[in-house]
């Protein structure tokens, strides 16, 4: 008689299950650490720029998974995004935007007449760190390498809020970001296939398309606050002392060692006397010690003047155009605006119906937060938006003369303060 298997069959069955939960165990891990998120866990710098990589606070390994997996996975799947398609229709009652709005005209001219083909946007991930495609008003994220500090989690913050706040109307796009400074498609390299990539900073040597940058929403890392709340500090910082008790100086703070010649040569004129200039080197991490409390931007209006002068990459194009007025057009419904004809701008010049890749992720507001430490987290809740009570403003048609007198414009200015015989401060003033 063989034996009966009433008892090994528990036995086996035990086995099983030990072995299972090993392997379900070892393959959770796996998983976690194959899950990239926006925060910058499992992902390398970017290799064209290279940075320290990051660190992580949380308490253990088994916390940090279970936080990997909980925020990645569990936190959308409720998320009811708004489906409803509002088409936006421009809107003839809707104000005028702002004339430097024409801008997204000219950064997209270079494909006006091409379209953006899937094989653009191809060949624009190499230069990529992150790819975000909206498809129904949701936003999917493929992340290709690690942003520095936070600036990853507050663009695509920004790109939420703008879902938030344009509900349904933010038409179907899939567009690459590289979130480092210095611009990459070099317009004579790349003049037979031009790449649509966006960033924060671009020249007029370059394609690299300009977007808001991260901060508008916070700086966890500098103590920045979101754009609103830090203007209105500014404006009272720069109201303490009235025009006339302010220095009749020019003040300038910032990082010299930049590879910036036009920086170099200003700590050539730090001398109040001679020069009217105060020149302030910013140590980053002295800085950092102090909670920046002494780089404050709100502290930086005791003087008359402020001078701008371009780092390796940022643009002086905006700050040129006319000190706290400018300030005063660029509310965060500015920028959403400009943010949303932007996007709606090159979402027409797409060839191809934008799809969720397949390796992507949604990300959603909750699952955002859910991942940011808990500094980060204050701003972005502060920076949360509101769904706009009124329309966007009304895009003004590319107008290439009139841009083209502003860049005119702006090389006489810089050309005429060239040829100025330099005369020292103390033989021109009064
Ligand atoms: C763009 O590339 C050309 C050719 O390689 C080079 O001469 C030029 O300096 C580059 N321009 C910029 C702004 O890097
Ligand atoms: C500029 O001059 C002031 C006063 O002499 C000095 O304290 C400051 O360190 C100087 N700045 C730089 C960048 O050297």
């Amino acid at each position: 008689m063989p034996r009966s298997p009433s008892y090994l069959l528990p036995c086996v069955a035990g086995l099983a299950c030990l072995s299972l939960a090993v392997l379900l165990l070892y393959k959770v891990d796996d998983f976690a650490a194959q899950t990239k998120t926006v925060v910058g866990h499992n992902l390398q710098p970017t290799p064209w720029h290279l940075f320290p990589p990051k660190t992580f606070s949380e308490e253990s390994r088994h916390s940090r998974i279970y936080k990997i997996l909980h925020c990645s996975y569990l936190t959308c799947s409720s998320y009811a995004a708004d489906t409803k398609r509002h088409r936006y229709e421009p809107d003839s009652t809707a104000h005028k935007c702002p004339e430097f709005f024409r801008w997204i005209h000219q950064d997209l001219e270079p494909w006006a007449r091409t379209g953006i083909s899937a094989a653009h946007l191809k060949e624009a991930r190499k230069f990529a760190a992150f790819r975000a495609v909206i498809v129904g008003g949701r936003l999917f994220v493929d992340l290709y390498y690690a942003c520095v500090q936070s600036r990853a989690a507050f663009t695509i913050w920004g790109l939420l809020q703008l879902l938030r706040r344009y509900p349904g109307m933010v038409p179907d796009v899939d567009m690459v970001f590289d979130c480092m400074d210095k611009p990459s498609i070099n317009r004579t390299e790349h003049g037979s296939l031009p790449l649509p990539l966006f960033r924060y900073c671009t020249t007029q040597s370059h394609f690299d398309i300009p977007f808001p940058d991260w901060s508008f929403w916070g700086w966890p890392e500098t103590n920045l606050n979101p754009w609103d709340e830090e203007f209105r500090e500014i404006k009272r910082g720069s109201q303490r002392t009235s025009w006339t008790k302010k220095h009749p100086r020019a003040y300038w703070k910032g990082n010299p060692d930049v590879d910036s010649p036009v920086r170099t040569q200003l700590l050539k004129c730090n001398h109040s006397r001679l020069w009217g200039a105060q020149i302030w080197r910013q140590n980053w991490g002295e800085e950092a010690k102090g909670g920046y409390e002494n780089s404050k931007l709100s502290n930086q209006c005791n003087s008359r003047y402020k001078i701008y002068a371009e780092g390796y990459a940022w643009s002086a194009r905006a700050i040129a155009k006319g000190g706290q007025e400018f300030m005063e057009s660029l509310s965060m419904n500015r920028i959403y605006d400009y943010m949303f004809h932007l996007i709606n701008e090159y979402s027409k010049l797409q060839k191809f119906k934008p799809v969720r890749p397949s390796s992507s992720l949604e990300v959603c507001a909750e699952s955002l937060l859910c991942l940011a430490d808990p500094k980060q987290r204050k701003l972005l809740e502060r920076s949360t938006a509101h769904p706009s009570p009124s329309p966007p403003c009304s895009l003004q048609p590319a107008d290439s003369d009139l841009l083209k007198n502003w860049v005119q414009h702006r090389r006489k200015t810089i050309k005429d303060i060239e040829d100025m015989k330099l005369i020292p401060y103390k033989d021109i003033k009064s």
